[in-house]
């Protein structure tokens, strides 16, 4: 039996992907390229955006039309975030749709895969009951160096605009034991870097919250601002997660995403600082610069304390690249608002920004809120700031000119052999790619082969925003 899995969303989505891949293959299935082969088309889906769920309907629409057609027996499911949102509309939709999967179910997709190709009926699983989530399996794949690890699941922040929290229900912390050792056999498996993944990981609460239901009716905010121990020192959770991880043998480069600029702590900023392991790089969503935006959005920040907390940063950790979400169009949003943005993206100069077009999703607190901005008026304020992100970016990258710098080489660079290293290539020279601490991507050239190991390099050029170099012994 071949199984066909497409998956849209962020880093979390990604991760459930993996452990649904790695579940079905430790029953037999066979994965495929090639959705016309499969027997199985499984798709595990975002709802962040209304742009997100059109994609999948798309997709979904021409998968059903080659069921009905050619292939009637194929079992197709809906996975994920959509899933739960939409539940029984999906079937009601869709009459040739098997299986609709809810983010709490991923865990179960054996059971029911296994019951739908027998049956051939259609089942819909969307029960808030909290289950473990097994470690997707990595041994399959060879050279892979880095893995993501969720530390918590679900959001409690309620941002106004934001669909995630009716998705993917209350935060919950994984316990801290079973994220280390979960880190451990990575390392033995020969991972170098982990990525830590959770909707606020500075939110990371070391007492596990097992049940969703015991801590229903928490919204808002949970605090986890730092606080000291009996002996004066400061202690924050996600700093101390931070440091037994750094302390894994094997582990060579720590990363997390995503920080929610309320929960960033002292702490964590130090750790950042302090701990070898924890690469420099914090992604921190900004999504506005307005004050009265941030306000309407329920981001519990101002822009004041926003800029304070990038200085913090950059005081503690000179070399740190900062990377931001922002959000252009949410409702009441005026030209002077967006410059409140542009001027402050301008001022702080992020190292990238992911920039977005406000989209109403029904069930938020925003979607109560008049869609007023013209989607024309979104466009050019997007445009604007991909085009200034562009300028600032360009600039940062030939800073980088002439440093030293440590890269995890990830692979043969073969989009760039075309472009740039071709013609010096004979058969010794081979073009790497890989990551430096900071988030940035380098590409070089080398006789001997590097794949997973850690080489130092310097900075030569930067050509359409990419970084090239020289290796140095
Ligand atoms: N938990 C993460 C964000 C997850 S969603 C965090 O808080 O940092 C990723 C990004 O999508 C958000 O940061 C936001 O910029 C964008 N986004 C979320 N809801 C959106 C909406 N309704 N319309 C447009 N963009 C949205
Ligand atoms: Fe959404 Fe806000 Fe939670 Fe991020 S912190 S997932 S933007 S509600
Ligand atoms: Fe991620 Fe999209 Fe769900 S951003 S949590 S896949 S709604």
């Amino acid at each position: 039996m071949k199984v066909f899995l497409q998956t849209f969303g962020c880093q979390m989505n990604k991760y459930d992907s993996e452990i649904m891949r790695s579940l079905l293959s430790k029953e037999g299935y066979k994965f495929t390229d090639d959705w016309q082969e499969a027997d199985v088309i499984l798709v595990n889906t975002c709802s962040v955006r209304q742009h997100a769920e059109e994609r999948v309907y798309s997709y979904l629409g021409k998968w059903g039309k080659y069921k009905q057609i050619k292939k009637p027996n194929i079992i197709i499911g809906i996975c994920g975030c959509m899933a739960q949102k939409e539940g029984m509309n999906l079937l009601d939709k869709m009459p040739y749709l098997n299986l609709v999967c809810g983010t709490y179910n991923i865990p179960k997709i054996n059971e029911f895969v296994r019951h739908l190709l027998k049956t051939g009926g259609r089942r819909i699983e969307t029960s808030e009951d909290y289950v473990d989530f097994p470690a997707p399996l990595y041994e399959a794949k060879e050279n892979k160096l880095s893995a993501w690890i969720a530390i918590m699941r679900g959001c409690n922040n309620y941002c106004a605009y934001c669909v995630v929290p009716n998705v993917r229900g209350r935060e919950i912390s994984r316990p801290v034991e079973e994220i280390e050792n979960e880190v451990k056999e990575l390392a033995r498996k020969g991972i170098k870097e982990v990525t830590l993944l959770g909707q606020n990981v500075n939110s990371y609460n070391i007492k596990y919250q097992k049940s969703p239901r015991e801590i229903q009716g928490i919204s808002g905010t949970k605090s986890s601002e730092s606080f000291k121990d009996s002996r004066g020192n400061i202690k924050n959770d996600f700093a101390l997660l931070l440091k037994k991880i750094n302390d894994i043998e094997g582990i060579e480069r720590i990363r997390f995403t995503t920080s929610h600029p309320k929960d960033m702590s002292i702490a964590t900023i130090e750790a950042v600082r302090n701990l070898p392991k924890v690469c420099e790089h914090i992604h921190l969503a900004l999504q506005s610069g307005s004050d009265k935006i941030l306000k309407l959005m329920n981001r519990k920040y101002t822009r004041t304390q926003y800029q304070k907390l990038i200085e913090k940063i950059r005081e503690n950790v000179p070399e740190v690249s900062i990377t931001t979400d922002i959000m252009v169009g949410f409702p009441t949003e005026t030209e002077n608002d967006f410059m409140d943005t542009y001027n402050l993206v301008k001022e702080i100069e992020f190292d990238a920004s992911y920039i977005f077009k406000y989209s109403t999703r029904p069930g938020t607190k925003a979607a109560e809120l008049k869609d007023d901005v013209t989607e024309e008026t979104k466009n050019e304020r997007l445009n604007k700031l991909l085009s200034l992100q562009k300028r600032i970016a360009q600039k940062k990258n030939e800073k980088l000119i002439g440093k030293k710098v440590e890269v995890l080489v990830e692979k043969c660079d073969t989009k760039n052999s075309e472009t740039m290293c071709i013609p010096e290539l004979n058969k010794f020279q081979k073009c790497y790619v890989g990551k430096i601490r900071n988030f940035k991507s380098v590409s070089f050239q080398s006789d001997k082969d590097l794949i997973g190991k850690l080489v130092k390099i310097k900075i030569t050029e930067v050509k359409r925003g990419l970084l090239y170099g020289n290796r140095i012994p």
